[in-house]
């Protein structure tokens, strides 16, 4: 027996080194079978792999002589640009986020009547089966949320008497009980956690129907069950951000990919939340909030040279996590811009300024205009690069004193809108299971006899 579940032994560190030490596949050989590596070509942009109605990116146009050069990110959600339909709703002080779910599944802005009947379906969806929270919750807490709410969603299969139909109408059902029941299972997640984890008392808040997803999510969340208006509309403002980014996203690419193998929804979300979870995806926005107190930690950031030198480091693998990113900067499709960023960081520095976090904000400025300028002396780069959706989420998520664990469970709880959007697009379109291929590289040899190697 080994002596932990998680112990790595010498036999595994060898074979590792020689898995390792067999794997020779070089940059070089993508180019020479012309392959595009990562489903990107040779200038990065993302190889096109479908149509989709639901949201369009635009980060370039054309220019004088019709060829393509970069511009501000725009986006579009069912072909309203997303800045207006938030101006839209903030206009009206009305939260925003279950009218754009809405509008993502059903590709029409609802009127009132409209809005009012789909707000009460969602709260009447509000709830999870009796004993769910105390069976896959709390007697199996774990320390990352983003790895219970799939726990969870996978669970919900069992209490489900139709689960693999795949009609567009049970779809859509599945879809509206994980829009609805995702805030509860991430507050839960992390209540849980904080109880057996942390050693805090544990209280388990009942959703209000009356509510909206944001102002749910924070009462359920804090003791007390109070939050101010200003940060359920910042929260509100944050999911609308996050609820879509088009098809080629990993999570939301992974969710046709799976669809389209005909499985079940609580399989295809599974997945895509085990997408978002990865650091260069959904995490990164925690990623950007540890680089920048460990900036704090380690230089002087009133110096911008230090900061500078600091950003360097991050590029060289010598600083932070030493993985050579700054996280949340660049973005596969945008450039000159990321239009949610640009809706956020108006925001955090209106944040900034009622919670006293002047100097933290002006650090991110600094960090989003000398940033570029670094990784464009640093790296081979095709097109701008500019802060992306996750630098500013982060910032705002702390300024609302939600906790870490919950920032990518929040993009979670948002993006299954999109998610569901598409899945149900899939199956609309479903032709035949999505089946890239890869070219096998490995010359031929014999096999040779067990007694003669
Ligand atoms: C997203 O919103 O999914 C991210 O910006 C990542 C992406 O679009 O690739």
């Amino acid at each position: 027996m080994k002596d932990s579940y998680s112990e790595i032994t010498d036999y595994i560190r060898d074979m590792a080194n020689r898995t390792n030490q067999n794997h020779s596949i070089t940059p070089e050989m993508y180019r020479k079978h012309n392959v595009n590596r990562g489903l990107r070509d040779m200038n990065g942009n993302g190889v096109v792999t479908g149509l989709t109605e639901i949201s369009t990116i635009l980060s370039k146009e054309k220019g004088p002589d019709e060829t393509l050069i970069p511009c501000h990110g725009r986006l579009y959600y069912r072909g309203i640009n997303i800045k207006d339909l938030v101006s839209g709703f903030q206009k009206d002080h009305r939260f925003g986020f279950e009218e754009t779910v809405y509008l993502l599944l059903f590709s029409e802005l609802p009127n009132q009547k409209d809005l009012s009947r789909f707000t009460e379906e969602l709260a009447n969806y509000r709830s999870l089966p009796p004993s769910f929270v105390r069976d896959m919750i709390l007697k199996a807490p774990g320390k990352d949320m983003m790895n219970i709410l799939s726990r969870c969603v996978l669970a919900l299969y069992a209490y489900d008497e139709n689960p693999d139909d795949i009609s567009v109408e049970n779809v859509l059902r599945q879809s509206m009980q994980m829009i609805a029941t995702f805030p509860m299972l991430a507050v839960y997640a992390y209540l849980s956690y904080r109880h057996y984890h942390q050693g805090k008392s544990l209280f388990i808040h009942n959703p209000d129907p009356a509510l909206s997803t944001a102002e749910n999510f924070l009462s359920m969340l804090r003791e007390d069950g109070k939050y101010t208006p200003l940060e359920a509309k910042i929260l509100d403002l944050a999911l609308v951000l996050h609820a879509e980014h088009g098809g080629g996203n990993n999570s939301t690419f992974t969710t046709h990919v799976v669809t389209s193998s005909g499985t079940d929804t609580y399989s295809a979300i599974a997945a895509a939340l085990g997408s978002l979870k990865g650091p260069r995806h959904g995490g990164a926005n925690v990623k950007v909030v540890q680089m920048f107190e460990d900036m704090k930690q380690t230089v002087d950031t009133s110096d911008q040279d230090a900061v500078r030198r600091y950003l360097q480091l991050l590029l060289d693998k010598e600083a932070f996590d030493r993985k050579g990113l700054i996280y949340g900067m660049g973005h596969a499709v945008y450039s000159k811009s990321d239009p949610r960023a640009d809706i956020l960081k108006v925001c955090a520095k209106e944040l900034s300024e009622e919670k006293g976090f002047q100097e933290e904000f002006a650090l991110y400025e600094t960090v989003a205009r000398l940033a570029p300028e670094i990784i464009g002396e640093k790296r081979k780069i095709y097109k701008g690069v500019s802060p992306n959706v996750d630098f500013f989420s982060g910032l705002i998520y702390k300024m609302l004193e939600l906790p870490y664990e919950l920032y990518t469970p929040i993009f979670a709880v948002s993006r299954v809108a999109g998610w569901s959007a598409h899945r149900i697009e899939e199956i609309q379109n479903a032709e035949k299971i999505l089946r890239p291929a890869y070219i096998g590289v490995k010359p031929e040899r014999p096999y040779v006899p067990l007694n003669e190697r």
